[in-house]
């Protein structure tokens, strides 16, 4: 009798089951296609997607502008730095990131726009008075730091020429624009070359830099300041 009613009562209470089972698989099954869609939409719009590199970086979102959040992980020269994205919808902390032992193909080689900075020791060629000031003060600034970077093209070798702003702290609420503070400083003069990017603020640049020639900070405290852009032509031919 015992095991007779216990069959049965499994039986009964398996079908019920199976028929709760049936309706939870389609309402999960529903509720699931629904969370795809939405992840599939917030991933295009990069909240979740990450661009690892700058060979991710589509002529569509340069036609845009997009902006990357993400943090510096190393600064190679005074003009140029590497940044890790982080989507807006990253859980993954700051130090978390910089743990990593990252690749340059996890990295996006971001190119400052509308700047040049003193060319540091490459090839074989001699550095320019005050390189090593100008890269020390990018690293102190940026290295480690949160950015946005708006994109504003690619350039010949493949990095992307970007307009970076540092994000506002608790204790400094406000921006700052990385190109406009590097030439604030004296470690910068305006790009003039071809494929040049200002984003709307060459004036603003100008101003800082004839402030910076004025007050002789940094690369303009020398008599005869040989300009990056001189250099470079220097030593191309
Ligand atoms: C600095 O760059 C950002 C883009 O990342 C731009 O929106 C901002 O206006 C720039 N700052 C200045 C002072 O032009």
């Amino acid at each position: 009798m015992v095991s007779i009613l216990g069959s049965k009562e499994t039986k009964s209470g398996g079908s019920g089951g199976s028929r709760e089972k049936e309706v939870i698989n389609a309402v999960g099954f529903v509720g699931l296609g629904v969370a795809s869609a939405f992840l599939g939409i917030l991933a295009h719009k990069t909240l979740i997607r990450r661009i690892k590199n700058a060979d991710m970086i589509t002529p569509a979102m340069i036609d845009k502008q997009a902006t990357l959040r993400g943090v510096v992980t190393r600064v190679g020269d005074a003009d140029n730095f590497r940044m890790y994205h982080t989507p807006l919808l990253s859980l993954l902390r700051r130090s978390a990131i910089l743990d990593k032992k990252l690749t340059a193909q996890d990295t996006i080689h971001v190119r400052l726009a509308g700047v040049d900075a003193p060319e540091t020791a490459h090839f074989g060629k001699p550095a320019q008075p005050y390189a090593n000031e100008a890269l020390e003060w990018l690293k102190r600034t940026i290295t480690g730091e949160k950015v946005a970077v708006k994109l504003l093209r690619k350039d010949r070798y493949g990095r992307v020429v970007g307009n970076a702003q540092l994000r506002a702290k608790w204790y400094r609420p406000w921006r700052k624009n990385v190109s406009m503070e590097l030439t604030r400083a004296g470690y910068g003069s305006i790009y003039e070359q071809d494929g040049a990017e200002y984003d709307g603020m060459l004036d603003k640049l100008r101003k800082v830099e004839n402030e910076a020639r004025r007050k002789k900070r940094g690369m303009w405290k020398q008599k005869n300041v040989e300009l990056p852009a001189d250099y470079k032509r220097k030593h191309r031919s």
